[in-house]
Order: C-alpha cells, then sequence, then structure tokens
C-alpha cells in the first residue's frame, strides 16, 4: 500500500551533469522529488528537458553526479536490476510509441507479460485499465486506426497497468488538441490522486498554473528560478 502521509524523497539527482560529446545538455542539476509529488520540468526546446528524463530511465546515462530513485542508485546498478528499475517506472511520450502492429490490448498486455503474469490476470487488469481511460471498446484496434488523443489514452494505461510508483511523461499533451489534451492530464491526475509520483515535461503553462504544483525550470541546461 502507498502510504500518502510519507513525503520523502523518491527521486534525488546530486550534481548531475549530461554531456553529448562535448555538447553540455544538463549542468550541474540537483533536484529531490518527494514520495507523491507531481512536478513539472519546463523549458525551452533544447533546454534539457528529455534528457532529464532519459537518466531517470537510463535511456542515458549521467556523465557526472548521482541519481537514487526509491533507493536504487543507477551510476551502481546492475544490468540484472534494471527490469527492478523499470518496473518502478511508467513512461509515457509526446509521440506515443506504440507498437504499430500489435493491438490496443496487446500493447498493454506487453507490460504485465514481461513481468510474467499469468493470462487470467493479465486479461483482468488490462481490461480494467483500458475501462479507465476510456478505450475499452477498442481492445482490438490496431493504433494507426485511433486518433493521437486515443493513442495516447493508450499510452497512459500502458504506462500504469503495471502499477509503478513514479511516471515519467515527456511532453504528453504536446501533439494533442486542447480536449484530448484535458482527458490526458486527467488521467495523470487520477494517477496523482491514487498516490503515485509525476514528473511531466511539458510547455503548457496554463497545465502548471491550473494544478499550483512544483514547476522547474531549465535553461540551455540549467536549472534557473523564474
Ligand atoms: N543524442 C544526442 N546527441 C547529441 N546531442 C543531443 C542528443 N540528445 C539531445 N541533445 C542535445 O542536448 C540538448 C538538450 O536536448 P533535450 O534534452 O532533447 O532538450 P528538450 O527536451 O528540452 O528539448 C539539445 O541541445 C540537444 O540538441
Ligand atoms: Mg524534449
Amino acid at each position: 500500500m502507498i502510504d500518502k502521509n510519507d513525503k520523502s524523497a523518491i527521486i534525488l539527482m546530486f550534481h548531475v551533469h549530461k554531456k553529448y560529446g562535448s555538447k553540455k545538455a544538463l549542468i550541474n542539476i540537483n533536484l529531490d522529488v518527494s514520495k507523491n509529488e507531481f512536478l513539472f520540468i519546463t523549458g525551452p526546446s533544447g533546454a534539457g528537458k528529455s534528457t532529464l528524463l532519459k537518466l531517470l530511465y537510463l535511456g542515458e546515462s549521467v556523465s557526472e553526479g548521482q541519481i537514487l530513485i526509491d533507493g536504487m542508485n543507477l551510476s551502481r546498478i546492475s544490468r540484472k536490476r534494471i527490469p527492478l528499475l523499470r518496473r518502478k517506472l511508467g513512461i509515457i511520450f509526446q509521440d506515443y510509441k506504440l507498437i504499430p502492429t500489435k493491438t490496443v490490448f496487446d500493447n498493454v498486455a506487453l507490460v504485465l507479460e514481461a513481468m510474467g503474469k499469468k493470462r487470467q490476470f493479465v486479461q483482468k487488469k488490462v481490461n480494467s485499465v483500458l475501462r479507465t481511460v476510456g478505450m475499452e471498446s477498442r481492445f482490438n484496434a490496431l493504433p494507426q486506426s485511433l486518433s493521437g488523443g486515443e493513442q495516447q489514452r493508450i499510452a497512459v494505461a500502458r504506462a500504469v497497468v503495471g502499477a509503478p510508483k513514479i511516471i515519467l511523461a515527456d511532453e504528453p499533451t504536446g501533439s494533442l488538441d486542447s480536449e484530448s489534451a484535458g482527458v490526458i492530464f486527467d488521467l495523470l491526475k487520477g494517477f496523482h490522486t491514487r498516490g503515485g509520483t509525476l514528473i511531466v515535461a511539458t510547455h503548457d503553462k496554463e497545465l502548471i498554473r491550473k494544478t499550483g504544483c512544483r514547476a522547474i525550470h531549465l535553461k540551455e541546461g540549467r536549472q534557473v528560478s523564474k
């Protein structure tokens, strides 16, 4: 069970630097994210938002500094334990990244199958999550037959189905009209209400204003106050 009164840090970044070759993408980032926090990362294109999220899911490794996620030190994590880290995380991208050859149901079910869950459990759980995102009737559809907003709802379902502690979302509403963006945002809020921790990179100032949650701002790889 998630204890909603426990506000200790679930993510810590200490003096994190990231270079791509000689290009400095992040410079001395220090950040702590509390359990059940809803944190926004903002900043212009190229500021380092995606890089920051990539470091958290080990899509890239840090050049300098340390990251702790739920007690795991990402610099020291063994290859064998990476799946353990990934299970703590649900990831959502601006371009959804659904598998085009698989049905809606299978895109979501894959997560649980990779965790070794039994068929019957998978069936029940996927149906229930698809209901939550309002897509249960489209279980047999292929992603290309869905609108962007619908595809993103499936991506949210895929991100939450394994009951992760943390959701990382990289401009999840960036390609959507405002109505679809509202639906996605409400789903993310639901995850937060149930005790989850979220980090959302976004340009959407209205979204941040509406929630009143903390936002950190990046500019040319540095954390700046606004
Ligand atoms: N794989 C890469 N190789 C080289 N440079 C990269 C790579 N990924 C990102 N960058 C550079 O790092 C900086 C930060 O990029 P990114 O994290 O994608 O910013 P944002 O998500 O805020 O737009 C940019 O200058 C970008 O060009
Ligand atoms: Mg980006």
